[in-house]
């Protein structure tokens, strides 16, 4: 099969930090198809040389065992051209219709890693120059706009001039190995299912936190913000992952439908949840591993007088008749600390109880963590009878203390750390045609329309979000509102 791959914002940031190398790694592992043609796209004024000497220099910087060797470079570098457009001049267009006239690829992708306002603009000019044919695929990379209207009129523009089927909307949280195993455990197995469901669970927690400040990306990140770079697309599809009910088969639609139907479950706003159940954050001067951090506010590109929340954490319920009643507590944050992302299962506990629980940490059992990142893998928290656990003599004394103890996969360890990385397994799947792990514009318009009253809300206050030192778990405004349901999170109980 041929491709050509055309990546407008080809000397961009997403360009050189994620797409570059996945799709070296893809051409490493062999998975690249062979007769295929990667063309940057940029309005810098570069030869195909020159582009290819930028892409290798990337390639410096990234960790070794990830690094190719001069050869390795000089065989991918083949596949690398550059083409100079300004994409809001519709005559540039023709040169890529003639780009792509030199052959008759079988797959044209079109990856649009550019600012968001560039979308329509892009997709209205392929199709204006005769691109936009089946065997184009557009690859639209988020934020999809930036409320619920914006992303309506991106998404009709785009369905205007091509088909949900050529429409790859990408969110990578779902071409992470992690996250395909948290559908892989679910779905794969029985033993879950029958205890996934109010009756047997009290709570489940997703926490997204990031070591990482706002890096070069400030002026973008000030005018983005948490809860719309974070919640509305990786922190929602992971909670779609854990509620949704089980797929009729592995289709893209199948499992879509499903995601659809929790993103429409979950529980209205109201002016009360609003205030006690969304707690936003911004990140203060701190410390992270024992160096000093500017607070956000004096990140280069952020506004210093800056009311962009850096860390958000919610309370949210699906309403239906699996989950009615079970919170589900969703947090995320820059610069947090440590660089953690999981997803907590809470059990209720034993009904009756003859044994005594830790009273130091009467949550440690009954729990299932799904560990998505920096660790990829299940730990099932236990309480067991351990050897210096016998009872003593006496009143009082007959009953056991049991003590925590819990089951652990890792699956790095088990499958190797040479799994494929979530760039480039999206690529591969859009190559390929899959849709499976990727956002269809109903499913995106619903998130946007649930966030949308926090967004109003915090636009209507007067208040500001609550300061965190760098290098710590968020404000502690965030533990409270757990705390009003006797809950806590993981790193407090
Ligand atoms: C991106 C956000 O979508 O996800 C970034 O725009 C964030 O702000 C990143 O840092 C986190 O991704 P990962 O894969 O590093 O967890």
């Amino acid at each position: 099969m041929s491709f050509d791959l055309i990546l407008f914002g080809g000397t961009g940031d997403l360009a050189w930090r994620k797409i570059m190398p996945a799709l070296f790694q893809a051409f490493r592992h062999g998975s690249l198809p062979s007769d295929g043609r990667i063309v940057g796209v940029a309005r810098d004024d570069l030869t195909d040389e020159q582009y290819r000497a930028l892409i290798k220099s990337r390639f410096d910087q990234v960790e070794l065992a990830k690094r190719p060797s001069e050869e390795e470079f000089s065989r991918f570098a083949a596949l690398l051209s550059f083409l100079r457009m300004d994409l809001a001049n519709p005559a540039d267009y023709a040169s890529l219709a003639a780009k792509l006239q030199q052959r008759s690829a079988d797959v044209v992708v079109m990856y649009v890693a550019t600012a968001p306002t560039l979308f329509t603009t892009v997709c209205e000019q392929i199709a204006a120059a005769g691109l936009n044919g089946p065997q184009t695929r557009v690859v639209l990379e988020k934020p999809l706009g930036h409320d619920l209207a914006s992303n309506r009129a991106i998404n009709k523009t785009v369905r205007s001039v091509l088909t949900e089927q050529q429409i790859f909307r990408i969110d990578h949280y779902l071409g992470k190995p992690s996250v395909q195993n948290l559908f892989a455990m679910r779905f794969g197995n029985a033993l879950f299912e029958p205890l996934w469901r109010r009756e047997h669970i009290a709570n489940i927690q997703i926490t997204i936190a990031e070591e990482l400040g706002v890096e070069k990306r400030g002026a973008f990140y000030d005018s983005t913000g948490a809860l719309r770079d974070m919640v509305q697309n990786h922190a929602l599809q992971l909670l779609c992952a854990i509620g949704m009910e089980p797929p009729i088969n592995s289709h893209a639609d199948a499992i879509r439908d499903e995601k659809l139907k929790v993103l429409r479950s979950l529980k209205a706003w109201t002016p009360e949840t609003l205030s006690q159940h969304v707690v936003r954050g911004q990140y203060a001067a701190g410390t992270m591993a024992g160096e000093a951090v500017p607070a956000y506010r004096d990140e280069k590109g952020v506004n210093p007088d800056s009311r962009t929340e850096t860390f958000v954490a919610l309370r949210t319920e699906i309403a239906n008749w699996r989950w009615a009643g079970v919170p589900f507590y969703i947090r995320t944050g820059k610069r947090m600390a440590a660089a953690d992302a999981h997803i907590e299962v809470n059990f209720r506990p034993a009904p009756h109880a003859i044994f005594k629980v830790p009273l130091s940490s009467p949550n440690v059992g009954n729990r299932l963590v799904i560990n998505l990142q920096p660790k990829d893998g299940l730990e099932l928290h236990l309480l067991a009878q351990g050897a210096d656990q016998r009872p003593g003599n006496g009143p009082g004394k007959s009953i056991p203390t049991l003590a925590p103890v819990q089951l652990d996969l890792d699956f790095d360890k088990r499958f190797g750390s040479g799994r494929v990385g979530a760039y480039e397994r999206l690529l591969l799947d859009v190559i390929d045609g899959r849709l499976n792990l990727f956002v269809r514009s109903d499913e995106q318009e619903e998130a946007w329309r649930w966030v949308e009253p926090i967004l109003d809300s915090w636009n209507s206050e007067p208040t500001r979000p609550r300061p965190y030192a760098a290098g710590t778990w968020g404000p502690s405004a965030a533990s409270a509102m757990i705390a009003r349901d006797n809950y806590c999170w993981s790193e407090e109980c």
